[in-house]
Order: structure tokens, then sequence, then C-alpha cells
């Protein structure tokens, strides 16, 4: 029994069937269950918004399905859902509600946190967001000595760099191509210097990313920012001009030197990985103008709308958490790749690794237990077809487990030329093949049929079974943008719910934070660390013999 009164998780008897059930699974193939129902390719796929998923290629049956529901009800996961749509505090650790789902809700809903209504506050912010993205955009806000502003650099890390970063290459198509957008986040001086070596900072614009405005890294970049301005423009002035921040954390703008003028507000119910669209995007509003960002919304509410309402029977992000589930618990899967096929999502996967480990990345459940069973998984991939020549070997022939997301479109995006478009088909051809190749494979009776030598034929066979979802859309757009980041936020919810962790925390980041504060002054001053372990004084030690110290 949990200390909350639930029953252990690996206790419940929703569990104990399913374990039962894949044991009774385990000879089952894809092709076989293809052959058993001619209608798996269409029976097995369901419509959000303009999302098309086909899951037929999972080892599922209506069977395991019905078992995963259970398991849902079992662990209350929409009871939990409700709770979080209604501002309750569900962020137990912070005693925070958890509310990204108010940042995309329309103008007269009314969503409480401690009895007050939030969404007016969000509209403000959004309406003030949009009067300086026009005014930057329209090169009616200046610098300081009245140049217009061509670049646009987001300083920030975590949620206020990747969310941003990531759907900024997504929609580049629909960016102002005269603007110049950078992000930097690493603490490594480089990625600054890289960023505005060639800017000239009387036309560059600093928007300094911080929910708490206290992690180093956004400071440390953004003080070095600032000297970077103040040496070329040589008036403090300038800063008024050339800086905005976004942040919960009024009083520590103010004492960065922002004016709060300048501030664009977001409240502690939005976490850090779940803010890109609050005032966190301010970067990417710049770039593709509020009437896009307004649209990117409307997608996001299109799958909040639906995770809230549809039943668990057609509930995509239920279904993909709980596939996830299936196979994490039960297959001992360890890691989840999202294989997208399309140049423009080349930083999506980076922005879900934040949204899925730091949220799901937990070994202590929610009544401060240790849990016993698997948690959230490795997220890891790159685009496709690219990865098609690197790893998908081991996928294809590895002796891993590793179910995969397919993400594609199915038209080339507008601005390409008609020859550049032409290659959209072999793109997706190559995207189809491979969850065809991973699902059913070649069996040896097919290799040895090609001609192929006896010694060669283990080598060349396929084993298959590789379980794939296939998310399809017409075409890249900034709602389907939206729709496919809430899909992925919900479904980390589902299984944050089942597994009975707090999704919304993130205190194993923190110690590391505390260490390198710690450590800091013995490679710069050596001076000594109490209690400093073995190896690390013996590397600090080398580290200051390699740099002369
Ligand atoms: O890495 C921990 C973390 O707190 C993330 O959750 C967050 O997105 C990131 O740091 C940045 O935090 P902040 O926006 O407060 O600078």
């Amino acid at each position: 029994m949990n200390a909350d009164g639930r029953t252990r998780l690996n206790q419940t008897p929703e569990w104990t069937a399913l374990a039962k059930h894949h044991e009774e699974f385990a000879d089952t193939h894809l092709r076989d269950l293809f052959a058993a129902n001619p209608g798996r390719g269409s029976g097995y796929t369901l419509q959000v918004g303009d999302l098309f998923i086909d899951y037929s290629k999972h080892l599922v049956t209506d069977e395991t399905l019905r078992l995963l529901r259970e398991l849902a009800a079992a662990t209350d996961v929409f009871g939990l859902r409700d709770a979080m749509f209604r501002g309750e505090k569900i962020n137990t650790t912070e005693n925070r509600a958890v509310l990204h789902t108010a940042l995309r809700a329309p103008r007269d809903a009314v969503v409480e946190v401690d009895g007050e209504n939030v969404v007016p506050g969000v509209h403000a912010v959004l309406d003030k967001m949009a009067d300086f993205a026009e005014r930057v955009r329209s090169g009616e806000w200046t610098g300081h000595t009245g140049r217009r502003i061509r670049n646009v650099v987001n300083v920030g890390i975590g949620g206020s760099d990747l969310g941003p970063a990531m759907a900024y290459e997504v929609l580049r198509a629909f960016t102002d191509r005269e603007l110049t957008v950078r992000f930097v986040s690493n603490v490594d001086g480089a990625d600054l210097h890289e960023a505005t070596r060639d800017l000239d900072p009387a036309e560059t614009l600093f928007i300094i990313a911080s929910k708490t405005f206290t992690t180093i890294e956004t400071v440390t970049n953004a003080t070095s920012a600032r000297t970077w301005l103040l040496d070329a423009l040589g008036d403090e002035a300038a800063v008024a001009k050339h800086f905005v921040a976004l942040s919960t954390n009024a009083e520590k703008v103010a004492e960065f030197g922002i004016d709060t003028a300048n501030m664009f507000e977001f409240w502690d119910w939005v976490g850090g990985r779940y803010s890109y669209d609050s005032a966190i995007g301010l970067s990417l509003m710049i770039a593709i103008g509020p009437d896009r960002f307004r649209e990117m919304l409307d997608g996001f509410r299109i799958v909040d709308e639906h995770f809230r309402t549809a039943p668990a029977e057609s509930n995509v992000p239920l279904l993909l958490g709980l596939l996830g589930i299936w196979y994490g618990n039960f297959h001992d899967a360890q890691s989840h790749a999202v294989l997208p096929y399309s140049h423009y999502l080349s930083k999506f996967t980076a922005y879900l690794q934040q949204l899925d480990m730091e949220s799901n990345g937990k070994y202590v459940g929610r009544d401060g237990r240790a849990v016993e069973w698997q948690t959230g998984p490795v997220v890891w991939g790159t685009p496709g077809t690219n990865g098609q020549h690197a790893y998908y070997q081991l996928i294809h022939q590895g002796t891993k487990l590793i179910p995969a997301d397919f993400i594609g479109f199915a038209e080339p995006v507008a601005e390409l030329s008609d020859e550049l478009k032409a290659q959209h088909d072999l793109l997706m051809a190559n995207f189809f093949a491979q969850t065809q190749a991973l699902a059913f494979g070649k069996t040896p009776e097919e290799v040895r049929a090609e001609g192929v030598p006896d010694e060669l034929v283990a080598h060349k066979t396929f084993k298959g079974n590789h379980p794939t979802t296939t998310i399809l859309a017409r075409e890249l757009t900034p709602s389907v943008l939206g729709q496919l980041v809430a899909l992925y936020e919900h479904k980390v919810f589902v299984q944050g719910a089942v597994w009975n962790i707090d999704s919304f925390d993130q205190w194993g980041v923190e110690l590391g934070k505390v260490l390198a504060k710690r450590v800091e002054p013995a490679l710069t001053e050596g001076a000594e660390v109490p209690g400093l372990d073995a190896s690390t004084t013996s590397l600090v030690a080398k580290y200051r013999e390699l740099r002369g110290r």
C-alpha cells in the first residue's frame, strides 16, 4: 500500500494482468497480428486535430489496449488530468498548480488559482508581447542610436531556451527572413561569442529569458552580453533599448538593471519545460509575428480539449502514454526514439528530452517512497533520413527493443523550389519504408529466395517486430506544431500519473548546481573545498596544471 492509501502500482490487479498478458504475448509477431486482422492497418488509427495517428505497428491487441486502459483507470489518470485543468496544486513537492493549459485558454475562459482567474493576466501578457513584437518587426522599436533592430538574441537555458529555439527552427518558413534570431544557452563563452561575433550591437536586442532570473548560466551570459553592448555603445542608458526580460521575478530583473516596464511576466504555475507558449516565446513571436503565434496556441488548445474530453478509447495522449508504459514496464525497453522526417524538426527531439526526461526521470513516487517500477525512458533521435545512415542499424538488428515515433508531413513547405519539392516523395518513401521494415522485417526464407549464400542469410535477415507510431499531418504549420507539442506534453503527463510520480518538479538538477558553485573557487583560486572527494580533487589539480595555474 502507498502512504497515500493507493495500492502500490506493481501490486494492482491491473498490473498483474498486464504482466500475465505480456507472458502470453511473448512469441507474437506483428506479421501474425496483421495476418489475423486484415482491418488492422486502417482500424488502429486515430485523428486528433490535423494529426493522423497510426498505431497498428505496435505489439498490441484489443486486449492489450483494454488492459492498459484499465491500468489508467485504476491509477486515476483522468482524475489527475481534471485536477490539473482545474488549477489544483498537483505539483505537490513545490505546492504549485500546473497550468500550461491556461496559457492557451481562450479569452473568455475561467481558470482559477487560489480563487483568482488567471486567464485575463495570460491575455494581457500576450497582448503586450504582440505589441512589442510588432514594434520590433516594423522597425518602430529602435536601438539606442536610433537604428532598426535586425538581430534578436534569446539568452536562456533549459525551458527558457529549448522551446523557442526548437519552434524557431520548426517554423523558419514562417519567419521574417530579414531578422537574425539566435539562441544562447551554454555558459561556455563560445556560445555567446559565436552568436554575437558578426552582429552590430546597435541593431541587436537581447531577450533575457529566465523564470527565476537566478540561473547562473543565464545571468552570466546576460552580464557578458551587457558588457558587449556597452563596450560598443558606451552608454548605460542603452540597456533600456536593447534588453528585455521574460521572468516571474521582477525583483531580480530590476536588480540586473532591466526596467520592469520591459519585462514580460509569467507565473509560478508555468513549469520551465512547459513555458514556451508563455512570455518565454517572445523571440519566436518576434520571428513569426503575433498572428502565427496565436495560430500555434490554437493548435495547442485543440489537443488540450481532446485530452480533456475524449473518451479513453480514442484519447491519443492517453494511448501514446500507455504504449510507452507497455514497452518500458513490461518489455524492458529503456529508450524511446523520436524520428521526425522533416528537417525543420531538427531540434524537436532535444526539446522533448527536457519535456520527458526532466518530467519523468524520477525514482521517488508522490508518496515519498522509491518506486519499484521503471519510470521515464531515455528519449533520443534526429531527423530522418540522416539517422538511417547512422544508428538505424541498431534499431533494425541490434539487441534492444526501441519503440519509435515517426513524424512526417504530406506536403513540403511552400517556399521550396519545385525541384526541391519533388524530393519530398523520396523523403516520405523512406519514412514509410522504415516503419514497414521495422515491423515486418525480412525472413530467412525471403533472404534465401533472393539467392543469398547460406553463410550470409542470418546477417541479412531482419527479425522485425520493432514497434512504431506513425504521426502524419498534411503540412507543418504553427497550429500543427502546437498540436504536436501538446500531444507530447499530455503523453508525458499520462505516464507520470500512472507511475505516481510528480512530473512537474526537477530536484534532480539541483545537486550539480550546488557542487559547481562549491568547486569553482578551487579552479580559479586553488581554494580548498572541504570534503571534496579524491577523484574530483585530483581532476581539479590536473585542470589547474593544464591551465598553468
Ligand atoms: O534545469 C533546471 C531548470 O530549472 C529547468 O527546469 C528550467 O527550464 C531551467 O532550469 C531554466 O530555469 P530558469 O528559466 O529559471 O532560468
